[in-house]
């Protein structure tokens, strides 16, 4: 075909054209209907332009580009996984080990595969947090950051139902903890665990539905949801960084998304996979002894991004530990954008000047806190001995409760009362105590927990 795209292409076939300055190619060509094409293709994913400011790499650290190319690795690798897997409780380990020793590049792409798995959450979170930080999720962003939160919970839930495959000893007993948590949700608990499951306990049936849930409806979902969370970053469009107590201003300089955005997305996607590559060439992911239902390890941990939630149960009545705490800080999040919609914080890091010193403040209570409470839980403060007369559901359970939301709030008025911090000042404290306090928790709790889930140091014996 000679003949130029159709009319109705025009008006963005110009902007491309007059975008790209260097080495013009005329359309009839081969090459240039080629690149016409790619162009398109990038622009269906990208804006023509955007905002200068908004390109610097220490804004978003190209975080949201980084976990839509680690889905990519997932889904490759894990294509390649399926061709060597074999999902029954008598083949998966013995498919491991083939895939290990036999397969070529066997190992290097089960590695890909685990690795970007345990980076997707890490990654995600940060995303999180930066896009927190920065106030992306105001108006009109409040919708788009509830899909995030879908995502960063079926990443979740892709990591645990992917932890059970191998059929090791890691992973029957990190799953028959992580399930075990679900039979303490009131009423509807022992049927999601029986559904989830195939049975009362972690066996065959729980490998086939965790394989489904796996390579078919969770990754599904995520490219769903994730679709229409890019579509909308690109909709509302991306917040634009600027310093504390200055206007926003949409008169920024914009410059073309091809080249300026795309080849630092090019740049950035080739050192990320590099990196990704030498680190799964130099290090295995774990792969213990052959799964046994008779022999339970001591501890019995889950995995590590449930440990916050194990250590949780520690110092808290199930009910509370496993569900309704980890609920209201679910819902909290959920809801953060729509608490005050009407914050013009949108691109400044942490609000103001002010806003940064108290988050970090806060961070350091959180960190400081937590470690004492655990030592203090620990060492003395037994509450249900101390409370002999109430049921442990009050005294171990609706107290603690208690004393932690009046700590929440006391701190939220000191923060606003005490130190004169303006609302969205004050909701960012509370947040960064509460992060820091669970990502304290989770620590111990991969670090400082040994046999019988006792206190220990990491280096000693
Ligand atoms: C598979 C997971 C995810 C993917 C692929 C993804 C992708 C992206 C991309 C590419 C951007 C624009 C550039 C950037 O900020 O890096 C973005 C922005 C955004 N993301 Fe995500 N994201 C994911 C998870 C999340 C999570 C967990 C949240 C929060 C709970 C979130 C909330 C947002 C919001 C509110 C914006 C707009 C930020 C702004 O305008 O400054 N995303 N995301
Ligand atoms: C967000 C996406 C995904 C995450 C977070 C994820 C995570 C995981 C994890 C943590 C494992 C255990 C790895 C190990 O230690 O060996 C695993 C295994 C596996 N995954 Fe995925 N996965 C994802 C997507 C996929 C997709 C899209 C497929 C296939 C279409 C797939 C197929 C497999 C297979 C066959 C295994 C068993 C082999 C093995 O354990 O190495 N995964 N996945």
């Amino acid at each position: 075909m000679t003949e130029r795209e159709p009319a109705t292409n025009q008006p963005l076939v110009e902007k491309v054209w007059g975008s790209i300055q260097r080495d013009p190619v005329p359309p009839e060509d081969d090459r240039g209907r080629m690149r016409l094409v790619m162009n398109n293709l990038i622009l269906h994913i990208h804006p023509t332009k955007v905002a200068k400011p908004a390109l610097k790499f220490n804004y978003t650290f190209g975080l949201g580009g980084l976990l839509i190319l680690l889905m990519m690795v997932m889904g490759l690798t894990g294509v390649l996984l399926m061709f060597a897997y074999t999902p029954s409780p008598g083949e998966a380990y013995n498919s491991m080990l083939v895939l290990q020793t036999e397969v070529w590049y066997g190992q290097l792409i089960r590695n890909l595969h685990h690795w970007s798995a345990n980076l997707m959450v890490i990654v995600a979170v940060l995303h999180l947090l930066r896009v927190l930080f920065t106030g992306g999720f105001t108006a009109p962003r409040q919708f788009n950051w509830a899909l995030g939160v879908s995502l960063l919970l079926l990443i979740v839930a892709a990591n645990f139902t992917g932890y059970l495959l191998p059929w090791d000893q890691l992973a029957y007993w990190a799953v028959t903890v992580g399930t075990s948590l679900l039979s303490y949700v009131p009423v509807l608990g022992d049927p999601i665990a029986r559904l989830l499951l195939g049975g009362p306990e972690v066996g065959a049936a729980t490998l086939t539905n965790f394989y489904g849930l796996h390579v078919a409806v969770i990754p599904l979902s995520i490219f769903g949801i994730m679709s229409f969370h890019i579509w909308r970053v690109r909709k509302d469009g991306l917040t634009i960084p600027r310093q504390p107590n200055t206007p926003e201003d949409q008169r920024v300089e914009r410059v073309t998304t091809i080249p300026h955005l795309v080849s630092r997305e090019f740049v950035f996607s080739l050192v990320m996979l590099a990196l990704l590559i030498t680190f799964s060439a130099l290090v295995n992911a774990p792969l213990e002894a052959a799964a046994n239902p008779d022999h339970s390890p001591n501890p019995a941990k889950a995995a590590w991004y449930f440990m916050g939630l194990q250590e949780l149960l520690l110092h808290f009545h199930p009910v509370f530990g496993a569900i309704a705490i980890p609920g209201l800080g679910l819902a909290a999040l959920m809801a953060f954008p729509y608490l005050d919609s009407d914050m013009d914080v949108a691109g400044v890091w942490f609000r103001s000047a002010k806003g940064r010193w108290l988050a970090g403040l806060s961070a350091v209570l959180g960190v400081a806190l937590t470690a004492l409470l655990v030592l203090l839980d620990e060492a003395v403060l037994d509450l249900p001995s101390l409370l002999p007369f109430l049921p442990t559901f009050i005294s171990n359970g609706w107290v603690p409760l208690a004393g932690l939301l009046l700590g929440v709030i006391g701190y939220g008025e000191v923060l606003g009362a005490g130190l004169k911090a303006t609302n969205c000042e004050r909701r960012l404290g509370v947040f960064v105590l509460l992060a820091a306090s669970f990502v304290t928790l989770t620590v111990i709790g991969i670090f400082f927990r040994g046999a019988g889930m006792a206190l220990v140091l990491p280096w000693g014996s």
